[in-house]
Order: C-alpha cells, then sequence, then structure tokens
C-alpha cells in the first residue's frame, strides 16, 4: 500500500450488491411462530427476505457483490489495494472476513480487516476507507456491508427473527479526478452504555459457548426493540442535522436519503423530521428485511442501477445499530 500524504477527495465509482437466492415470506414465517403477514407488514414493512444457503457464509455473499462492484467501477481485483469488510456475521473468529474475500475475489494487492458496528458498520467501514484514501495512503479500496443474519437470529423468538435477512453490498472507492465533490462529510458515533438494548450473549471471550448457555438460547440475538426504537429515530435525525451542517448543505439539498433499513416506521420517522418526502428516501426493506451491514449499499446498488440517483445529486447515508453506534455521510455522487 502506498503511504505518501496527499489531499484528495475520494469518490464511488463502483456499487455491488448480492442476496442468496432463497425467499422467506411473512407467510412462511407464520408456519413457524405465533406471528402473521399484517402484523409484519405494519409494524415493521417487510414482507420477505433471502435467505442464505447453510454453505454459504458471510463472505461468499461478501465476495459476490465485490465481483459485481469491480464490473461497474471497471476495476481489476488487483487494483484494490484496501479492503474493509462491515460485518457482526464473520464466517469466523478469525481470519477476518475480508481475508477471505481477498482469497474468493483476487484481491491479491489489498489490506484486508473486518470492522465491527453492526448496522452501523457501512458508515464506519466507508469512513475508514474515505481516510485511506485522502491521506493518500490508499488509491484505490472496496468497502464491503455483509451480514448472514440468519445464522444469528432466534428462529423461535417472533420479536426479532421477523425482522432480519441476509445479504451483501459493495462499493469501490478512490482518488477523486472529476468534478464531483464524493465522500463530503461524515459523522460517526457510539454509545456503549446501551449495550445491552442490542446484543448477542454467548460466543465471545466473555461467555464462550457451552451446552448450558446454547440449551439457554444465549447465542441468539436479544433486543428490547421499543427502546431501539426510540435511539434510532432520534439519532439517525441529529447525526444527519449534523453532517448536513458540516457539509455546508441543508435538506431541500439532498436528492436522496439512503437510511439503514431496519424498520419502515423508523425510516418514516426520520424522513419526517428531515423534511424530507418518501419520494426521496430509498427504501428496499420490503424485499430484504434488515440485512445489518449490507442495507446501505444494498439500497445504494439498486438506486444507482436503475437510475434514480445520478451523477451530481447529493445522498446522505444515515445508519443506527447495536452497541450503540450511529453515523450519517453526505456524498455526491459521481466520479
Ligand atoms: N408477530 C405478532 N406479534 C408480535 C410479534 C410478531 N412477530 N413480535 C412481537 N409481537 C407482539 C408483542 O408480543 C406485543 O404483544 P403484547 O402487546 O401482547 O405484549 C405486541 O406485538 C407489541 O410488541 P412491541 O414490541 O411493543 O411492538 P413494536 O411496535 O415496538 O414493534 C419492533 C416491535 C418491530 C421490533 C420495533 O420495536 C422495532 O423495529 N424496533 C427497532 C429495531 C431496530 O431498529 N433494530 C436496528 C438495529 S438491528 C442491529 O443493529 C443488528
Amino acid at each position: 500500500m502506498a503511504n505518501s500524504i496527499s489531499q484528495n477527495n475520494a469518490v464511488i465509482t463502483g456499487v455491488g450488491g448480492w442476496v442468496p437466492e432463497k425467499v422467506l415470506t411473512n407467510e412462511d414465517l407464520a408456519k413457524t411462530v405465533d406471528t402473521n403477514d399484517e402484523w409484519i407488514r405494519t409494524r415493521t414493512g417487510i414482507s420477505e427476505r433471502h435467505i442464505a444457503a447453510p454453505d454459504e457464509a458471510s463472505s461468499d455473499m461478501a465476495a459476490k457483490a465485490a465481483l459485481a462492484a469491480l464490473e461497474d467501477a471497471g476495476s481489476k481485483p488487483e487494483e484494490i489495494d484496501l479492503l474493509v469488510v462491515a460485518t457482526i456475521t464473520p464466517d469466523s473468529a478469525m481470519p477476518s472476513t475480508a481475508c477471505h474475500v481477498q482469497a474468493k475475489t483476487g484481491l491479491v494487492n489489498a489490506t484486508c480487516f473486518d470492522i465491527s458496528a453492526a448496522c452501523t458498520g457501512f458508515v464506519y467501514a466507508l469512513d475508514i476507507a474515505h481516510k485511506y484514501i485522502i491521506t493518500g495512503a490508499s488509491k484505490k479500496a472496496m468497502v464491503i456491508g455483509v451480514d448472514k443474519m440468519s445464522a444469528v437470529v432466534d428462529w423461535q423468538d417472533r420479536g426479532t427473527c421477523v425482522l432480519f435477512g441476509d445479504g451483501a453490498g459493495a462499493i469501490i472507492l478512490e482518488a477523486g479526478s472529476g468534478e464531483s465533490r464524493g465522500i463530503i462529510a461524515t459523522t460517526t458515533k457510539s454509545d456503549g452504555r446501551l449495550s445491552s438494548i442490542l446484543r448477542i450473549e454467548a460466543g465471545g471471550s466473555a461467555m464462550p459457548l457451552t451446552a448450558e448457555n446454547i440449551g439457554e438460547r444465549r447465542q441468539y440475538i436479544k433486543m428490547e426493540g421499543n427502546i431501539v426504537f426510540k435511539h434510532a429515530v432520534r439519532s439517525m435525525y441529529e447525526i444527519s442535522e449534523e453532517t448536513l451542517e458540516k457539509a455546508g448543505l441543508t435538506h431541500s439539498d439532498i436528492a436522496w436519503v439512503v437510511p439503514h433499513q431496519a424498520n419502515m416506521r423508523i425510516i418514516t420517522a426520520i424522513a419526517e423530521k428531515l423534511e424530507t418526502p418518501m419520494e426521496r428516501v430509498v427504501t428496499n426493506l420490503e424485499r430484504y428485511g434488515n440485512t445489518t451491514a449490507a442495507t446501505i449499499p444494498l439500497a445504494l446498488n439498486e438506486a444507482v442501477k436503475d437510475g434514480r440517483i445520478k451523477e451530481g445529486d447529493y445522498v446522505l447515508l444515515v445508519a443506527f445499530g447495536a452497541g450503540l453506534t450511529w453515523g450519517a455521510s453526505v456524498i455526491q455522487w459521481g466520479g
């Protein structure tokens, strides 16, 4: 990796996304837990989600999104000098999922590592890659958000299993040469004092897996949904305002908001506070559910590929997740 100091801007030159083939509908879920399509749709906005095959790891999904992003950017794998993968469902504790993705995609010249910031992971990873680019430490970076949530949700807990899905999204970030300002401003925040409201207790160094804690289902996600909901709305709104101000922009300058896709009611509440009509908010959670670190790059990929996001548009990415963590990034689209 190059190590000279320079002042570049960083622009997104390629996007890619991938979701597994298998679709799990609300009706399918109603056959296994005490729920129904109407409850899930009205409380969350989700109709279906994609579920990875048992032998399909996070790195497999990430590799597919990575190859799509490389193709979109017209880049060769060996040109990538940095790969940051955001995930809370790594293939295994070590090596990093990024190293597995490297091996599966031929990113032979990349420095590879994972970061953990749950649903805010993509914004955190983008911020890291941006800083590598603007200091000249990286010339061309890849950022991936991927999660196989089906591996960590409790399929007996109707309060959480209806919310999540599997998927991956990737972008290529490089030093800008055109008119676009690229990544203009990013803000990331955390509050570890609130870690207990959204957590997986067992399976790490604090509580290694035992027959007993597996029997108690402590290897799965636990969430205080109502509390998370309130924090999500307030934090995502406030960090959006703060980041827009840093960027020297206001709501009315933003062509598209691409929010983390957790719950349609959270998204509409934020849009209302930001005085942004829903026609300018990218959503796809109806089809994918909450894919954690993958929601923003998956939504971005769709909105770019179908022509909604155009060259020169100002785009606001905003996310919230376990940690607690939250973050926002303001981008001017185009290379
Ligand atoms: N089907 C039917 N009924 C259900 C279901 C279900 N799937 N789940 C819960 N209920 C019931 C509850 O038991 C409760 O019943 P009761 O009134 O008899 O006690 C009732 O529905 C209402 O439950 P609430 O939890 O109050 O429902 P709420 O409207 O808050 O919606 C939800 C729950 C969807 C989880 C919401 O709180 C939410 O979206 N929270 C935020 C989640 C989030 O943003 N996560 C993001 C981060 S994820 C990450 O970082 C990995």
